[in-house]
């Protein structure tokens, strides 16, 4: 009786201590961090920044651990080590040798269970976003889909107004590509053709289909092997000559998918992107500062202490997520730190890399947070070893051309048994000028499409101006052998034709 007595008035004791504000809150904050030698540096960003905030209000205390081999052992450890000392946050960097078993899933599933927010360090991939499924995940770099400003920044840099966007039909890959997407419909515009590849495309098909376009700037989003097949696909097709431009991102050309870029390519890195180091310090100082406006609050409640037997939400978790993502940081070593509203780092700086001969990786300019700011000093060698900037479409020379049978404009007969036409004269003796064209057989609608021989005054024009305009031509007849009708086609102001025009409106 007398010991509870003690016990009870210690308890009390410590309750008025703490209440009078003599002895700060103690906070304790974890990390899951990719080596054991990050775990000083996290130490001392937290030595740090208690010099610089909470005053005597609360103090920091760094708790933290490495990645675990398993989703498992993660998991179990951020219940163990982290969330059983009551943690108010907990930073996650990427696993060193990433792979798919090996992320920071686990540690932001468990955390997030508690609502307790989840600060990633180097994490990149995009279904982090999802605040669906990682809903206490926020992070000081951008997801990869961000990149796609600084390509359509580049577009507007270059004057490129043609793209073609390949990417991997993948949440990666569609997440750049609505980014993309969004960005183009400000202004009104859109890819020429967006082509989705998986694993059982047939990437020499694909690009052969890129081949017919016109534009000839190719974005390209994929993971680094995929990046790596494509541009072994592109090279057999000529694609990566003089011309063409190649758009990529930071992983398209890392590591494997660098050895087989193109000569010429443009990608992007992240500026310390991949500098755990700076993160940590960056991640603290924002954590501190957002604990500092949290306990201006009114009724804080504790973190949950260890997973076992708990499976009550932290109360104040989403309060100081919100709080977390709110905050404005403008000097961290990383540059400008605030989140958009999934928690994704805004204003990131970018190199704008030029993969040039022999695997030289030049810097040529940077995205720094808002634009494009070109270096002059440094000239971007294209591909083909071209200096001069490439338009980035092809004009195509070779029309296709369709008509009808309507003489004396166009006479239609069949070819002779060995496909060629009948050589004929005008009764002033002149060579009459034929040209294979292909539609119904004897132009009756239903028949099958063969070769037949065109002629006439419509036939002497077109070979006239393809002669004078430098183009070349294939002559299709209308299949239905009808002349286009007008028909009204919703949502647009001007009425469209089918078919062709006849010569005289009706
Ligand atoms: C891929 O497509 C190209 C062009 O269409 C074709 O020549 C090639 O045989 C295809 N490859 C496979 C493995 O199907
Ligand atoms: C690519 O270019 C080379 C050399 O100019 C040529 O031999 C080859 O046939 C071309 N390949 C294609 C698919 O156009
Ligand atoms: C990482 O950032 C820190 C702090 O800005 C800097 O001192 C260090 O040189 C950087 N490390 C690398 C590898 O860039
Ligand atoms: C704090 O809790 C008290 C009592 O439950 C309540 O009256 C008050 O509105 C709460 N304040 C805030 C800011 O939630
Ligand atoms: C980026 O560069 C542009 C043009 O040089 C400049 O106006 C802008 O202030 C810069 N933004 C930042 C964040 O440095
Ligand atoms: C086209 O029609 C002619 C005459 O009706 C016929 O002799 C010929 O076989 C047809 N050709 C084809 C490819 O069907
Ligand atoms: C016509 O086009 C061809 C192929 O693009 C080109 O080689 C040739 O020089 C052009 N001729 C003229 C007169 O423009």
């Amino acid at each position: 009786m007398a010991a509870r007595g003690v016990l009870l008035l210690a308890v009390l004791h410590c309750c008025s201590v703490a209440l009078c504000g003599c002895e700060p809150r103690l906070v304790n904050v974890g990390a899951v961090l990719s080596q054991k030698r990050y775990e000083q540096v996290f130490k001392d960003a937290v030595t740090q920044a208690n010099d610089l905030y909470g005053k005597d209000k609360f103090k920091m205390n760094a708790i933290s651990v490495t990645h675990k081999p398993n989703a498992i052992q993660m998991a179990l450890s951020v219940c163990e080590d982290l969330i059983s000392n009551q943690v108010y946050a907990i930073l996650v960097s990427h696993p060193p040798q990433s792979n798919d078993h090996l992320t920071p899933t686990p540690v932001s599933y468990t955390a997030g269970f508690y609502r307790i927010p989840v600060v990633g360090l180097t994490t990149r991939m995009s279904i982090y976003s999802d605040k669906s499924i990682h809903l206490s995940f926020l992070r000081t770099v951008p997801p990869y889909s961000h990149q796609a400003q600084v390509w359509f920044d580049l577009m507007r840099e270059f004057r490129w107004n043609h793209i073609i966007l390949i990417v991997s039909d993948d949440h990666e890959g569609r997440a750049a590509q609505k980014k993309l997407e969004t960005l183009l419909e400000e202004r009104e515009t859109k890819a020429e053709k967006v082509l989705l590849f998986s694993q059982d495309t047939n990437l020499t098909a694909l690009l052969l289909e890129a081949k017919d376009l016109e534009a000839r700037v190719i974005i390209l989003s994929a993971s680094e092997d995929e990046a790596m097949a494509v541009y072994k696909a592109a090279r057999q097709l000529n694609m990566t000559g003089s011309g063409y431009v190649w758009l990529v991102g930071e992983r398209e050309m890392s590591g494997k998918a660098l050895s087989e870029a193109p000569d010429g390519l443009l990608g992007l890195q992240l500026i310390n992107g991949k500098n755990e180091s700076a993160h940590i310090t960056d991640a603290v100082a924002v954590v501190a500062q957002s604990l500092q406006e949290l306990f201006e609050k009114e009724n804080i409640t504790e973190p949950p202490r260890g997973c076992v037997g708990n499976t009550n939400i932290w109360r104040t978790g989403p309060l100081f997520k919100r709080v977390l993502m709110a905050s404005k940081y403008p000097d961290g070593l990383t540059g400008r730190i605030e989140f958009n509203d999934d928690g994704d780092r805004r204003f990131a700086t970018y190199s704008i890399l030029n993969h040039q001969k022999a695997g030289r990786v030049i810097q040529v300019g940077v995205f720094n947070g808002t634009q494009v700011v070109m270096n002059p000093q440094r000239k971007i060698i294209w591909p083909g070893g071209e200096t001069e900037k490439p338009v980035g479409y092809q004009m195509s020379t070779r029309l296709k051309i369709v008509t009808i049978h309507q003489e004396p404009f166009v006479y239609v007969k069949p070819t002779q048994s060995d496909g060629t036409c009948q050589q004929e004269h005008t009764v002033n003796g002149v060579v009459i000028k034929k040209v294979i064209c292909t539609g119904p057989n004897g132009t009756i609608p239903g028949q099958p499409i063969v070769p037949q021989c065109c002629y006439g005054f419509c036939i002497d024009l077109l070979i006239k101006l393809a002669m004078s305009m430098n183009f070349t031509y294939e002559v299709h007849l209308v299949a239905d052998g009808k002349f286009g009708t007008q028909e009204r086609v919703r949502l647009l102001p001007r009425p469209d034709r089918t078919g062709i025009r006849p010569v005289s409106d009706q």
